[in-house]
């Protein structure tokens, strides 16, 4: 992990560049690509909603986080509270299992709590060969119980 790890928005500079980040071509079925998650940050109805940032080491593009505030899974269910977390992570091919994606739960998890509203941090993953789950577990990330279409919820909870 090198000393200049942080993130930055996306910007008319580094758009190009954040397109073309790719996670390995075995691993595209367990995330959107970096223009679609872009695309539809920019289509919610809400302001704010979405919190896309590039991963940086030094001057090195390694990854794309998009974390979401205050989110229904299901906006016309009033049991479905709202919650706050990751959207999306992408470490480039050839740039995992450097800590970047640790980085950028734990830069999520900072935004979270410094936005003050929630202490659990929610995320979504698909199960299968070659699947996130073991590294949000690892994370302390556990799994609620419940499902988003296909998709397993887990949750971390700041305070514990
Ligand atoms: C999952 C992902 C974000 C992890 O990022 P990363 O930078 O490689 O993760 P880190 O280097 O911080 O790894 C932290 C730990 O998790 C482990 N880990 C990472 N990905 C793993 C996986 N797919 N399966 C098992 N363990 C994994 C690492 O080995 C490491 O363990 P260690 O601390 O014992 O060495 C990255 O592999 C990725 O972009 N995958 C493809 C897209 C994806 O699945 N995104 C998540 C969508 S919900």
């Amino acid at each position: 992990m090198g000393l200049g790890l942080r993130l930055e928005k996306v910007t008319p500079d580094n758009v190009e560049a954040a397109i073309a980040l790719k996670v390995r071509p075995d691993q595209e079925r367990f995330v959107s690509s970096v223009v679609k998650s872009l695309a539809e940050a920019y289509a919610q109805p809400q302001p704010g909603t979405a919190w896309p940032r590039l991963v940086y080491d030094g001057d090195e593009l390694v990854g794309f986080v998009m974390a979401f505030f205050d989110v229904r899974f299901d906006p016309d269910n009033p049991e479905d509270r709202p919650r706050s977390g990751l959207w999306r992570l992408n470490i480039a091919e050839g740039r995992q299992g450097r800590g970047y994606g640790t980085f950028a739960v734990r830069a999520v998890c900072e935004e979270i709590r410094r936005r003050g509203r929630s202490r659990l941090v929610t995320v979504t993953w698909e199960e299968g060969e070659g699947s996130p789950e073991p590294f949000y577990l690892s994370l302390g990330f556990r799994r609620t119980g419940e499902t988003s279409g296909d998709q397993i919820v887990g949750e971390l909870d700041l305070d514990v």
